[in-house]
């Protein structure tokens, strides 16, 4: 059974325009209905940014400087994760109203809980000196924010916005909320946790609370709200054994013999009748229609007759970096140690966060991302070379989880997706909304697709949305012409 169908029509033929998850959804959407598809794909292998590394995988980074070679100036990872272990380097969550798990479905691709948030997990800002748990810091935020409402409620500050009724209501929302008791006094609860566990004894609780001024020093208003947003609704989902199991299955159905792979575009040209691509090494090849699912940044950069105010209009796609480390350690001490099962901590560290797997639980190994950030921070960890990210990042998780992290790493990949051949970038934001709209139609014959044309960008399903109003909207027009 398949969600999604384009009905009627003609096998036009159609060139796909990189390989990533909108360009192998369009093939695969198109294919469904008839079409005749070729996609193009530059690099060695489709995905694009649905990117699982495993041991025996290499990974080539591009130069930081323009006259270097790839793979470069230790610009090259051999990757020597163990049997089972995946990192996915590029999407890793996946939530639950996202068009991605109907594909999940539909593909056949057995899905698994991604513990997005932990309150076991940690949360270290600036403001504290030593990391706590998440449930801890949330307690005490949770305490003091009740208390300083309910003593303004007591003291008649809210009188003018509240009933008699409404104040009852909210005090009695805000002794359970805070945890504060008929005093409206926050003074800790069994919420903080225990530095001894309850058991048969009743435990040893963690100890002195932090003062108010503390508690707001800790700035933590971000880290404990990203949960929150819609985006990363709890609980998230990811495919058994990697993000990758989701090309596979849109490559298999598309056909191998429909994908070339290394294949780089070097002009596309939009005629009257049809679009002829030029390629390198290799004859054009020529379709009724092409969908240009490259990134922006990029097809800004491939000559061709799209016209200046299209090129433009790529031009105002901005790429933003982004980077991941993945760490393979022998031992699982985030679960028998820390009591971790999946999550992330939250820092405001030049890491970002780290992130504890959603698998494997008390296997023989485990995959800890060191770092996912974006911005500044994955520009700082991109300038470097594989051996420096890891020392960098070890002594930044060293500050929460202390020796043990920096002891014990297998083996290690991390990448900076700035610096991906032929992606270079993690998404990309618009300089100019003006832009965006423009893209939003075909120029020619040529139609546009990716999560770059979304208000989903950075997630697989802005790809996969993108994708299906371009087949549908090509599909109308191969009806039309009909
Ligand atoms: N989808 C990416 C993630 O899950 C990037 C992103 C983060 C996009 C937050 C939007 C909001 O981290």
């Amino acid at each position: 059974r398949s969600d999604f169908a384009l009905r009627g029509g003609r096998p036009a033929s159609v060139l796909v325009l990189g390989g990533g998850v909108a360009g192998l959804a369009c093939a695969y959407e198109l294919g469904k209905a008839g079409y005749d598809c070729t996609v193009l794909e530059a690099r060695d292998r489709v995905g694009g940014r649905n990117l699982t590394l495993r041991g025996g995988d290499t990974l080539t980074e591009l130069p930081l400087t323009a006259t270097a070679p790839a793979g470069g100036a230790g610009g090259l990872q051999r990757i020597t994760f163990g049997e089972g272990t995946y990192f996915n380097a590029g999407p890793a969550r996946i939530a639950q109203w996202m068009v991605t798990l109907d594909y999940c479905r539909e593909l056949g691709v057995p899905l698994e809980v991604f513990v997005n948030g932990n309150s076991a997990a940690y949360v270290l800002t600036t403001g504290m000196k030593t990391p706590v748990r998440v449930r801890t810091a949330r307690a005490d935020a949770y305490g003091y924010v009740s208390e300083l409402l309910a003593k303004a409620t007591d003291e008649g500050a809210l009188d003018a916005r509240l009933t008699a009724a409404d104040k009852e209501r909210l005090l009695d929302f805000l002794s359970r909320f805070g945890e504060i008791g008929p005093s409206h006094a926050y003074a800790g609860g069994e919420r903080r946790g225990f530095r001894v566990n309850p058991g048969v004894g009743p435990g040893e609780g963690l100890g002195v609370v932090p003062s108010l001024t503390e508690v707001l020093s800790q700035g933590l208003g971000r880290v404990l709200t990203m949960d929150a947003g819609y985006e990363q609704a709890m609980p998230m989902f990811q495919p058994v054994g990697g993000m990758d199991a989701i090309v596979r299955a849109l490559a298999a159905r598309v056909g191998a013999d429909r994908i070339r792979t290394g294949t780089r575009v070097t002009r596309i040209t939009s005629t009257a009748a049809g679009v002829e691509v030029a390629v390198e090494g290799g004859a054009p090849l020529r379709a009724e229609f092409c969908v240009a699912a490259l990134p922006p940044h990029l097809l800004a950069g491939i000559p061709g007759n799209l016209g200046a105010k299209v090129r433009s209009a790529l031009s105002a796609a901005v790429p933003v970096s982004a980077g991941k480390l993945g760490l393979e350690y022998g031992r699982r001490w985030w679960e028998i140690e820390d009591r971790v099962y999946g999550g992330a901590t939250e820092t405001d560290l030049d890491v970002g966060h780290i992130w504890y797997p959603s698998y494997g639980f008390h296997g023989e190994r485990g995959l800890v991302v060191g770092y996912y950030n974006t911005g500044a921070d994955a520009e700082v960890y991109s300038a470097m070379t594989h051996p420096r990210r890891l020392r960098r990042a070890l002594a930044q998780g060293r500050k929460v989880h202390g020796a043990k992290y920096a002891e014990g790493v297998l083996a290690s990949a991390s990448i900076s997706w700035r610096r991906q051949p032929h992606i270079e970038g993690a998404w990309v934001r618009w300089s100019s909304q003006e832009a965006f709209r423009l893209l939003q139609r075909p120029a020619g014959r040529v139609y546009f697709a990716g999560d770059w044309l979304t208000h989903l960008i950075a997630w697989q399903a802005g790809a996969l949305e993108s994708a299906r109003k371009v087949v549908t909207e090509l599909h109308h027009r191969v009806l039309k012409e009909a």
